[in-house]
């Protein structure tokens, strides 16, 4: 295989060849060869070879070979030579959204898609769709194009070469029909990543077999009963309850147990937090059993004393990538302040994003670089025993990691489908757009449009 950079242009020639600058045939080995098999995404046409004498690397279409294989647009992208005559443009890589392009409305999850677009722009055709813009009878695929000034342009591409999976309703993800939807890419060998949301539960789960990454999860319990969460509180003393499906610090609970005082529950209410001591265990049961707290939806879990600062405490949000060798990479690292009294350290809670320098070096002075450091080794190996445990592919993931007293590392939830609000502090917004750029590597290494180390 070889592979170049090039540039394409479409002419309004009616012929079935295309034009390859000397440079870029020499660079594709294309030796002799007087026709090829014209491949993007799902779509192939055979077509003529003619030298072009220009410099650089330039690849002409004629219009009408363009249109047979759905090239959305003239630009810069990669091109592929494979041993048996197939020329392959692309990569085509989808971005999947379950968000209303062409609705016109502004948003940040419409940002984000634009800004992956946009990292993607010199090297791929990278383009956003719908499960509903997929028509798998005539394999293509209506999506949409960023243009510059905040507009977009709707084209209808073949079948991508990979699918960035971004469908961000938790229930649809489930549901039967974008079940069998994603499998239809498997099924035709067309990777996708980021399968679905986790469950909390299913990620401790997952680790269960693996020793030495199963040491940073504290102890659950799905769905307990109120014996194990009396259990879990005379254990731990301090045990956070969590729904195995929430988000947003939404619906959770922190128990602590004294035996001299009783029990005590911290929750967010109404938009503040309310602490409430119970003098009896059936009395905290009865205020979670008014509260509708399903508990079989639930996770009870030791709770860890986590550093702080100004007595409130501290947890960092770990963005992790796949890159263009498919290693994992913390791509950045943010911190975050517990709002005070609040049960999480969410931005909607009160909690305040910092960088992890600025936490470290507080909390342990010098040695602060050399935590994040061994936080950011766990992270990696975290990475790589969920990927090792899981069916599915995944590309990105977003750990909530607290380092607790005795400078151990525990991993509260992994997100397949992280937020990015991190990148919104201003330290982070240059990792912001390495990450970005990971992710496009990541789906030229998928899409075999890029070389690959032998193995
Ligand atoms: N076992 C725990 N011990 C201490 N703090 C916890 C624990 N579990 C969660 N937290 C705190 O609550 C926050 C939210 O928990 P998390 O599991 O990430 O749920 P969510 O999906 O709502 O973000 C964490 O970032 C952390 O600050
Ligand atoms: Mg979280």
């Amino acid at each position: 295989m070889s592979l170049a950079s090039c540039t394409i242009l479409i002419t309004q020639q009616t012929d079935r060849s295309i034009a390859l600058t000397r440079s870029l045939s020499k660079a594709l080995q294309l030796g002799t060869a007087k026709t090829v098999n014209l491949r993007l995404g799902s779509k192939n046409v055979t077509v003529a070879l003619k030298p072009l004498n220009r410099k650089g690397n330039l690849l002409v279409i004629p219009a009408s070979v363009a249109t047979s294989i759905r090239l959305p647009s003239p630009g810069k992208c990669q091109v592929k030579a494979t041993g048996n005559r197939e020329l392959q443009i692309g990569p085509l890589i989808g971005f999947l959204t379950g968000i209303n392009i062409p609705d016109g409305k502004p948003g940040q999850q419409k940002q984000f898609i634009r800004e992956f677009l946009e990292a993607g722009h010199d090297r791929s055709y990278t383009f956003a769709f719908s499960p509903s813009g997929v028509n798998w009878r005539d394999e293509v695929v209506t999506g949409y194009f960023p243009l510059p000034g905040g507009k977009w342009v709707r084209r209808t591409v073949p079948l991508p070469d990979v699918v960035y999976n971004r469908l961000g309703h938790r229930g649809a993800e489930k549901t039967m029909s974008i079940r069998e939807f994603k499998e239809r890419f498997v099924s035709r060998r067309i990777p996708i990543f980021n399968w679905s949301f986790f469950d909390k539960m299913d990620v401790y789960r997952l680790l269960e077999d693996d020793l030495q990454a199963f040491s940073h999860v504290p102890e659950s319990s799905s769905g307990p009963s109120p014996e194990e969460i009396r259990r879990m509180m005379e254990k731990h003393r301090f045990v956070y309850l969590k729904p195995t499906a929430g988000s947003l610090g939404f619906g959770i609970y922190r128990l602590t147990y004294n035996p001299e005082k009783g029990y005590f529950a911290r929750y967010r209410k109404d938009g503040s937090n309310v602490l409430i001591r119970f003098p009896r265990f059936e009395g905290l049961m009865n205020m979670l059993r008014r509260q509708n707290i399903r508990l079989p939806n639930y996770v009870v879990q030791q709770g860890i004393r986590l550093i702080e600062l100004d007595n409130c405490p501290i947890d960092f949000r770990f963005h992790m990538t796949k890159n263009g060798e498919d290693e994992w990479v913390v791509a950045a690292v943010g911190a975050k302040k517990a709002g005070r009294g609040s049960v999480t350290t969410h931005v909607r809670t009160g909690g305040m994003l910092m960088t992890p320098e600025q936490v470290l070096s507080t909390v342990y002075g010098s040695r602060g670089a050399d935590i994040l450091v061994k936080a950011k080794e766990v992270a990696v190996k975290l990475a790589e025993a969920i990927e090792r445990n899981y069916p599915h592919r995944l590309g990105e993931l977003g750990f909530d990691l607290g380092i607790d007293q005795d400078e151990t590392i525990w991993m509260f939830e992994a997100n397949a489908k992280p937020g990015r609000s991190i990148f919104k502090h201003p330290a982070l917004k240059v990792q912001g757009k390495e990450s970005l750029n990971n992710l496009v590597e990541h789906c030229l290494f998928l899409s075999r449009f890029r070389a690959r180390r032998e193995s």
